[in-house]
């Protein structure tokens, strides 16, 4: 495969970060320019997207962690994709896996979700992976197939979708899958995306994620077919981040 593709050093922030952490947007948005080789993008907390979009001002991009699959309604807690990109957003993670876990997110769940992003014109990042018990059954392949399968929107390409494979176990846990354990997955998702988006899935960006930190990123972010991260923790601080990301100087 030697399609090439810009990679993502994306940030998940989950449910952490106050005004006083704009300050870590800001001194990601200002270093981007020495990241000349990926895009950068950093997903706080919904509370803070309107924030970040503008002490990024356009030098990263800005995305959102989760949306509802309707563009409005009675959905009392919920936030549409169209109220995302409203904010400043221009990505959105969908089916990270602790949504799948703490919210019971079935595939369709995430696939509609999914279509919801692209709906409202922004990049969407599907996340993938498997438990610790799934690999020790070695089910990794068949449960991200699934997943994949199971997942991927309608109407997806090169543009508006990026994969994200996030082994449960490894996320936050300081635990990261050997190179050749990524390379097999991520080789999988590969050939499985050229057979589901004809034309489009050899250039689709896949992403690893779980327990990426400073001192790992050169060999992660070296295995074929990894094309960038989704760094959690590691992306809270500017000096872990860009401890990162200045992999693509
Ligand atoms: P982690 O999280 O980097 O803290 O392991 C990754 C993620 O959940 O996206």
């Amino acid at each position: 495969m030697t399609t090439k593709i810009r990679p993502l050093a994306a940030g998940n922030w989950k449910m952490n970060g106050l005004s006083a952490s704009i300050g870590e947007i800001k001194a990601i948005a200002q270093a981007a320019a020495q990241i000349g080789g990926a895009d950068v993008l950093i997903c706080p907390p919904a509370t803070l997207i309107a924030a970040a979009t503008a002490a990024a001002s356009g030098r990263i991009a800005i995305g959102g962690q989760d949306c509802h699959a309707k563009a409005s309604g009675a959905h009392t807690g919920d936030i549409s994709a169209e109220q995302l990109k409203d904010a400043g957003a221009t990505f959105v993670i969908v089916g990270h896996s602790e949504r799948r876990a703490d919210h019971g997110e079935s595939d369709e769940v995430v696939r509609a979700k999914a279509e919801a992003a692209l709906r409202a014109g922004l990049t969407v990042i599907v996340c993938v992976g498997e438990t610790h018990l799934q690999r020790e059954a070695g089910q990794t392949l068949a449960v991200v197939g699934g997943q994949l399968s199971g997942s991927l929107p309608h109407g997806a390409t090169a543009k508006n979708m990026v994969i994200a494979y996030e082994p449960v176990w490894a996320i936050g846990t300081g635990l990261t899958p050997t190179p050749a354990d990524v390379a097999e997955v991520h080789g999988f998702i590969r050939h499985e995306l050229v057979d589901l988006m004809p034309g489009e899935g050899a250039a689709v960006r896949i992403l690893y994620g779980g327990s990426v930190k400073p001192s790992n990123a050169a060999e992660l972010m070296a295995v074929e077919n990894v094309n960038g991260a989704l760094v959690g923790g590691a992306s809270l601080t500017a000096k872990d981040f860009l401890g990162i990301a200045s992999v693509y100087k």
